[in-house]
């Protein structure tokens, strides 16, 4: 069997684009997927060029670009074996924090974004028997105060548990990914005391690489101090 295909939104930086780097050494060819393109293509590069890995660009908040993103998978290379459906942003705590424009902005990318990735791959990763994987947030486990994020998390986190009872018996295996804080780009500023990227890509591989009648379905993890 030809290597298998791994596609990441998110993928120009932080989890994402280190989850491409660990899916790339595992053996995966890589879909690298964001709004970036010269950040992608880079990326592609390093991890080895047309043959290996592909970059395209995407706003997830458009589904004839997710549509386009899966085709492009498809043409490069005739499988996809793993969607993993990481991007998103977040935006300050408050109910009059942040602008009604940049709420509906959070909400199309971190809900509906990821309900497209989900509905655009789900013919491939079923002839496939693959695995979707969708990043979710210990936001999307607990309320946090005034967080319209955490809502949209929380939405991320039932989706994965409809998509699995939805994919039931398809052998298409489903996880949600649920990091505490995580020293990217996500923040303005560098965060101390918080996980790695590289910590969450490990948990991702580690969902992947189970046998086939494991469905690993939630991770949720935590730098080792952290309150909430
Ligand atoms: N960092 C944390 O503490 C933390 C904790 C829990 C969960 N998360 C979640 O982890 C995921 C990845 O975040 P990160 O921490 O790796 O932050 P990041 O480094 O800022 O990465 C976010 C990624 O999402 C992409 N993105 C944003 N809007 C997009 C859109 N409309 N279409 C396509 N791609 C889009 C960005 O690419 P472009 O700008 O190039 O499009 C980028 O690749 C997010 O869903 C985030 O909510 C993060």
């Amino acid at each position: 069997m030809a290597d298998p295909v791994f596609l990441i939104t998110g993928a120009s930086s932080g989890i994402g684009a280190e989850t491409a780097r660990h899916a790339a050494d595992a053996g995966y060819r890589l879909v690298l997927a964001a709004r970036s393109t010269g950040r992608l293509e880079a990326l592609a590069k390093q991890l080895g060029g047309d043959e290996r890995a592909i970059a395209v660009t995407c706003d997830v908040t458009d589904f004839a670009q997710q549509e386009a993103m899966v085709a492009a998978a498809l043409d490069a290379f005739g499988r996809l074996d793993v969607a993993f459906a990481n991007a998103g942003f977040g935006a300050k705590r408050g109910f009059l924090e942040e602008s009604p424009e940049t709420w509906r902005d959070m909400v199309l990318t971190n809900v509906l974004g990821v309900a497209y990735t989900i509905r655009a791959t789900i013919p491939a990763l079923r002839q496939s028997a693959g695995h979707l994987l969708l990043t979710s947030s210990v936001a999307g486990r607990r309320a946090l105060s005034g967080s319209l994020y955490s809502a949209t998390k929380h939405a991320v986190t039932a989706m994965a548990e409809s998509a699995r009872q939805d994919l039931d018996e398809s052998g298409v295996r489903v996880t949600s990914i649920e990091p505490g804080m995580v020293d990217t780009p996500f923040f303005d500023n560098p965060v101390s005391g918080a996980l790695e990227p590289d910590d969450i890509a490990r948990a991702v591989l580690f969902a992947v690489s189970q046998p086939p009648h494991v469905d690993v379905n939630e991770i949720l993890i935590r730098p080792v101090s952290q309150p909430t």
